[in-house]
């Protein structure tokens, strides 16, 4: 997959740079043409000799250096390149690149480069929580960057967290997958979503509803689709916007039977299906024809609610080989109530928000959830923009599908 391909393969000063070491040989088995560019403090980690020799490469990591094959070799070798690399990718490499800053070999190379960048952060844990990095790698994911990682774990400073670089063998997987891909991970798959709520008639002009924005939903169409997915997009009445794209299709619905309807008729052509709708769970169990008049004597209104059919369960009991994954929107108890739903609706995995976290659910701009698998296996991520919780999704997603 990657023969011929010309890797550029930037390392900054931390000592995850000793497993650049393995990518190199990783990049190099496949075929693929490897340059690196380094700052002076990776060569405190690992040596210009080891780079050189697992590269086959001289290594550019002084802008005035007298071996440098041109006067503009960050030019000359961001031209060659086909994707670049930056693993690791420290703090302060990560600030000056979204800050605009070139005063070294690695960061001005990073600036004259202007196709798929790649970058695996490493650091410790407090640093990678620290508001800046965020910001910084937000900014940089907006323009179209890829982040790797990091993983969670034992870190070097003797702290057990979020920072430690991604394994050698990930990031080569995810670089190899852009080349066969063309950084499409999901074309050619079809994947239904469902998101906002939906609309339970008591006459013609009233109805049972819920707060459901459909933002969560929508966001991960908008992420789905940027991967290169076809997206069946079943909303229900929102007054967000729904995402324009072209893979994206949308089909409008209403009620909760609307909303099973369309479900069931795309499920069957999905390759997946995350199911973000907020769908009513009770429905009265006859719509008035008429406007319903106020009863002037002050006489209570009844209505008699029936239970909707679960859409997910119905799909959870009918999936042949679809990956299928929903919602847990949880009061208390969150983690026992989504394991439960999980193995009820027989789900691939599950997304727990919990509407006790500040910041999380309905009509917000962030959400902060947990990610649990049928293995039982759970993740749990922090607050952030719910475009990245989408990706985060999204991820975990393609991790089943390749299954
Ligand atoms: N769901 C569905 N059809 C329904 C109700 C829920 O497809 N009639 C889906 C939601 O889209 C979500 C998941 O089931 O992916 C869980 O929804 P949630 O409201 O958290 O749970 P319920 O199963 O409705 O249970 P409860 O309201 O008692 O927590």
């Amino acid at each position: 997959m990657l023969s011929g391909k010309k890797i550029i393969l930037g390392i900054s000063g931390g000592i995850a740079a000793y497993k650049s070491l393995l990518l190199i040989r990783l990049f190099k088995k496949a075929g693929a043409g490897v340059r690196v560019v380094c700052t002076s403090n990776a060569l405190e980690f690992i040596t210009r000799v080891s780079l050189e020799s697992l590269s086959g490469n001289k290594v550019y990591h002084q802008v005035f250096g007298s071996g440098n094959d041109y006067t503009t070799e960050h030019v000359s070798l961001t031209d060659w390149g086909d994707v670049f690399v930056l693993a690791p990718a420290t703090a302060n490499i990560i600030g000056k690149l979204s800050g605009g800053i070139a005063d070294d070999a690695l960061s001005t190379s990073l600036l004259a480069f202007d196709k798929q960048l790649f970058i695996a952060p490493a650091m410790n844990c407090k640093m990678w929580s620290h508001y800046s990095v965020k910001k910084n790698l937000e900014y940089l994911k907006k323009q179209g960057v890829y982040i790797i990682g990091p993983a969670g774990g034992y870190l070097a400073c003797g702290y057990e967290g979020q920072g430690r670089m991604e394994e050698a063998g990930e990031i080569f997987r995810i670089v190899s997958e852009h080349f066969s891909t063309g950084g499409q991970s999901l074309s050619g798959k079809q994947i239904l979503v469902t998101a906002g709520p939906t609309h339970e008639a008591i006459d013609p002009v009233r109805y049972l509803g819920n707060r459901s924005s459909g933002k969560m939903g929508f966001a991960l169409a908008r992420e789905l689709a940027s991967r290169g997915a076809s997206v069946h997009l079943v909303a229900g009445p929102t007054s967000v916007e729904a995402p324009a794209h072209q893979n994206i299709h949308l089909v409008r619905v209403v009620s909760a039977r609307d909303m099973l309807g369309s479900c069931i008729q795309l499920f069957p052509v999905c390759d997946a299906a995350i199911m973000a709708a907020a769908v009513a769970d009770y429905t009265p169990s006859k719509a008035a024809d008429q406007k319903i008049k106020k009863d002037r004597e002050g006489a209570p209104l009844e209505l008699t609610l029936l239970p909707t059919t679960d859409i997910l369960g119905e799909m959870g009991k009918n999936k042949k080989g679809q990956v299928l994954a929903g919602f847990a929107l949880e009061p208390a108890n969150g983690e026992e109530n989504a394991r439960k739903k999980l193995a009820e609706k027989n789900l691939d995995f599950i997304v727990l928000n919990s509407l006790e976290d500040k910041g999380a659910g309905f009509l917000h701009n962030t959400n902060k959830v947990a990610i649990i698998g049928n293995n039982q296996e759970i993740l749990r991520y922090e607050l952030k923009d719910k475009q990245e919780v989408a990706a985060d999704i999204a991820d975990t997603l393609e991790k089943y599908l390749k299954r």
